[in-house]
């Protein structure tokens, strides 16, 4: 594959600082070393650049940074149906609200190509707020429901080309707000909670989502939160939720993943370097990245179980 690497330091869409110093860690913990490695050709197009904010408001008080997050959300949609176009995006964030912007990117683009689009989002929340939902006022908790197409979303731009809610799976779910929780609800959104994973383990929710993007030839865009994972294993995150995913399931997911042969952009967010031990969760994310593209032990037959 070409990998294109795309810098998002968003900061602005939570409250502790910090993500935006996740751009420089991944390309620190090296992370177009790991993608060279196994044989990608890797083009480091820098960190996005916002335009400046143009002091838009919204009805909530409690939403914050909002003009610097429609700014955001404008560079990384632009920048993200370009690279698109040209190979196999990585963004490397940066908070959440980076969602915002890279999957309305990778949805125009689909829109142009005509292929359905589905998204994965490996997170502990289902960031499933709207700007009139947030108590939080943290627009790292909307990206999900902006993508759906939900309503309360001006004075955003109109997201383009909506994701069908039944083409969205969320896996590692453990803190949804109720207001979430309702919107869920009236949706056909796949909410795999810890719940589900305990139950059923991870392998077979997820081969059955694979297997529906795969019947319809559709396009799959993964959202990976650093606090999918299990906060033992993954410190450098300002919101941790005990009870993640453990290393050996993480990169199970990111092994069928790759196997699918169906992913065709990656988020990298939520990581907060000025929170990490000794570049601890940087380093597994790299190393997760590697799973998702291509890196095993050993070769084995696909469907052995
Ligand atoms: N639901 C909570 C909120 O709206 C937490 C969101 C966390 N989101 C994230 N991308 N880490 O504030
Ligand atoms: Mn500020
Ligand atoms: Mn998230
Ligand atoms: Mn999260």
């Amino acid at each position: 594959k070409h990998c294109i690497l795309l810098g998002a330091p968003v900061d602005e869409g939570q409250r502790r600082p910090g993500c935006l110093m996740g751009p420089a860690a991944y390309r620190v913990a090296g992370l177009a070393e790991t993608l060279g490695a196994l044989g990608h050709s890797v083009e480091d197009r820098g960190d996005v650049k916002p335009a400046p904010g143009r002091g838009e408001t919204c009805a909530n008080n409690a939403v914050h940074h909002l003009p610097e997050v429609i700014a955001w959300t404008e560079a990384l949609a632009g920048a993200t149906s370009a690279a698109m176009s040209d190979g196999f995006p990585i963004i490397m964030g940066g908070d959440h609200a980076l969602a915002l912007g890279s999957v309305a990117g990778v949805a125009a683009h689909a829109k142009a190509t005509g292929r359905p689009l589905f998204v994965i989002w490996l997170d502990a929340h289902s960031d499933f707020h709207t700007l009139t939902t947030t108590q939080s006022g943290n627009l790292h908790g909307t990206p999900m429901a902006y993508a759906a197409g939900l309503p309360g979303f001006d004075p955003f731009p109109p997201f383009p080309a909506p994701i069908p809610s039944g083409n969205i799976c969320m896996f590692g779910i453990r803190s949804v707000d109720p207001a979430e929780h309702a919107a869920l609800e009236a949706t056909d959104v796949e909410v795999n909670d810890m719940r589900v994973l305990d139950e059923r383990g991870i392998v077979a929710p997820l081969r059955e989502f694979l297997d529906r993007v795969r019947a319809v030839n559709g396009m799959l865009h993964v959202s990976l939160d650093v606090d999918f994972l299990d906060p033992s294993i993954a410190p450098a995150v300002g919101t941790t939720v005990p009870g993640g995913t453990t290393f050996r399931e993480a990169h199970l997911v990111m092994e069928l993943l790759h196997e699918s042969g169906l992913v065709t952009s990656l988020d990298l967010v939520e990581l907060n370097p000025f929170l990490d031990d000794r570049g601890r969760t940087a380093k597994l994310m790299v190393d997760l990245v590697g799973s998702l593209m291509g890196r095993k032990v050993f070769d084995r037959p696909t469907r052995s179980f």
